[in-house]
């Protein structure tokens, strides 16, 4: 990345290896570097090390390795009260016995902040989160979205510049959820602040985020703003874990630049470009998105490839038609089409022809 060369990241983590038994690393070999400002969601399913980086960023884990630079400065030299960093976490993590003011008060409390100052910084906060009317309440007397709004609010009373969050919306329904996760990043966006956000949900990663970082392992797989990790995937396991994909297996009989052609198994020949595969012989798993793949014979591109497919189901979803295919040996190839008035209606058993653009076919790793 750039800001790391010229030396202006706000976050860094170089070369970080975690060892938690001083055998297996559960983050390995890490680099990450963030501008201020960014949103910055950590992806990944569970196990992949994002809750450990996070705990190393906020300095309650030390790296085993490498170095986490914030501002600049290792992250290790800086004492936890002048880190400036605020924290969310799934499960609220609220005190029970205080009132929602307590709550807020208390990140002011422990920076030795007065009261008069203190009062005005809460008020802020929970206008900020449509909070302003319940100061007086407990956490107990407050719903689950509303106890995260609170949480929010009480990571950003004392301003910090950057706010670590670790699946914060993961226990609420999936309405408010959605309520949330707008409300978050344009907060973010809103105050400036820098934000490392961890979930396992790639629609909240897409949705949310400038860039993300997609975990796997200990390692960061992918690291791009989320058009690119939909429509570039660098691997196989950013592919299926990122959006809907079909995948198509086979052997790379040809390279020549951004071109190669794939045999797949069924016996198919079909041309596409090569993402990380190299050589003639390597297996590969061909990556198509639903919506690349078209069937109405008047749409398709000049250039188009196609292969011969059996309708398997046809689901009608109001804005798109979801078709599940058979093609090439595969019974779970599903294209997406946008509901039009001249877009036929397949059926299942209809045979037909599907077509795509070479560029949208990536031959990735098998
Ligand atoms: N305090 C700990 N002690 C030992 N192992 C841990 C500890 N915390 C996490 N791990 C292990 O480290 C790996 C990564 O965990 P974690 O960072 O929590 O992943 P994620 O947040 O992506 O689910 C997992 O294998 C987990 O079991
Ligand atoms: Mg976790």
């Amino acid at each position: 990345m750039a800001d790391t060369a010229n030396g202006t990241a706000f976050v860094a983590f170089e070369r970080v290896q975690k060892s938690y038994d001083g055998e297996t690393l559960v983050v390995k070999d890490l680099n990450l570097s963030m501008p201020k400002g960014e949103f910055l969601t950590m992806l990944g399913p569970s196990g992949s090390g994002k809750t450990t980086c996070l705990m190393m960023l906020a300095g309650f884990e030390t790296a085993t390795h490498g170095e986490i630079k914030l501002d600049g400065k290792p992250i290790n030299n800086i004492p936890p009260h002048k880190r400036g960093i605020g924290m969310v976490f799934q499960n609220y993590a609220l005190f029970p016995h205080m009132t929602v003011a307590e709550n807020l008060a208390f990140p002011l409390e422990v920076r030795g902040m007065g009261k008069s100052e203190r009062e005005s910084k809460i008020k802020r906060a929970l206008d900020m989160v449509q909070m302003g009317d319940f100061a007086g309440r407990r956490p107990a007397q407050l719903s689950g979205g509303q106890q995260q709004r609170i949480a929010l609010a009480r990571a950003l009373v004392f301003e910090p510049e950057l706010v670590l969050m670790d699946e914060p919306l993961g226990a609420l329904d999936k309405q408010l959820r959605e309520t949330l996760q707008f409300e978050i990043t344009h907060l973010a966006h809103r105050l400036g602040i820098t934000v490392v956000y961890v979930t396992h949900d790639q629609t909240e990663a897409l949705t949310m985020s400038d860039r993300v970082a997609v975990f796997d392992d200990g390692r960061i797989q992918q690291l791009a703003p989320p058009d690119q990790l939909y429509e570039a995937p660098e691997n196989s396991f950013v592919a299926q874990f990122i959006g809907e994909n079909n995948t198509l297996e086979g052997v790379v009989e040809e390279i020549r630049g951004d071109h190669c052609v794939v045999k797949l198994d069924s016996g198919d020949i079909i041309d596409a470009k090569p993402v990380n595969v190299s050589e003639v012989g390597e297996r590969t798993k061909v990556s198509i998105r639903p919506e690349r793949v078209e069937y109405n014979p008047e749409r398709l591109q000049q250039g188009a490839h196609t292969l011969k497919a059996e309708v398997l189901e046809f689901i009608y979803m109001g804005d798109i038609f979801r078709t599940r295919l058979r093609v090439a040996g595969n019974d779970d190839f599903v294209i997406k089409t946008r509901n039009a008035p001249d877009q036929v209606r397949l059926a299942p058993g209809d045979q037909i022809e599907i077509g795509w653009l070479p560029e949208d076919c990536r031959a990735l790793d098998a």
